[in-house]
């Protein structure tokens, strides 16, 4: 039986504990695709392209059956489309749990198929988030520990004074 897992964020951008959590999927999983959602409802500091590129080359060493795509919609959608019975979700903290408790618990409403797999992330990774790591970008500090060094490198671009 070939395991696939969906795992879906908005990753603007992605960060260390998302990363993480990605590499350890990577592991239990037989395919992992990395579902970046196009969300009309925010307007992110990269494009969902931009972002695609930067996982890619952040999980270019995970193996072969790691993917990265956009998408838009459900989630349930996506992981259906992809074939995937298993969405993964990394909770960096207790505070993470309820809003995640009522994700898993609306998917699981609208496709009972699908069971959402959590994934503690790292300790050393529990602070992080992706606003954090812009609002550090955007004042000029160093996000080299935030975030993997494909994103790093996008957001000094990004916040490079200008000239
Ligand atoms: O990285 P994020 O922003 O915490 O990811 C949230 C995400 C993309 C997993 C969630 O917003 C989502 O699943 N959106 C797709 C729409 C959907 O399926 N909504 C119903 C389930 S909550």
């Amino acid at each position: 039986m070939t395991r696939v897992a969906v795992f879906p964020g908005s990753f603007d951008p992605m960060t260390n504990a998302h990363l993480d959590v990605a590499r350890r999927a990577a592991a239990l999983f037989d395919r992992l695709v990395i579902g970046v959602l196009n969300n009309t409802k925010k307007s992110p500091l990269f494009s969902v392209d931009e972002r695609i590129a930067q996982i890619s080359l952040s999980v270019a060493d995970f193996g072969p059956h790691v993917e990265v795509v956009g998408f838009d919609g459900l989630t349930v959608d996506f992981a259906a489309h992809r074939g995937a019975a298993f969405i993964v979700r990394g909770l960096r903290a207790v505070s993470d749990f309820e809003a995640e408790l009522q994700m898993a618990h609306t998917n699981r409403k609208l496709q009972p198929a699908v069971d959402t797999v959590f994934l503690m992330s790292a300790l050393e990774f529990g602070y992080l988030s992706s606003s954090l790591a812009k609002e550090v970008a955007q004042f000029g500090g160093e996000v080299g520990g935030m975030v993997p060094a494909a994103v790093a490198a996008a957001l000094r671009a990004r916040f490079a004074p200008p000239g």
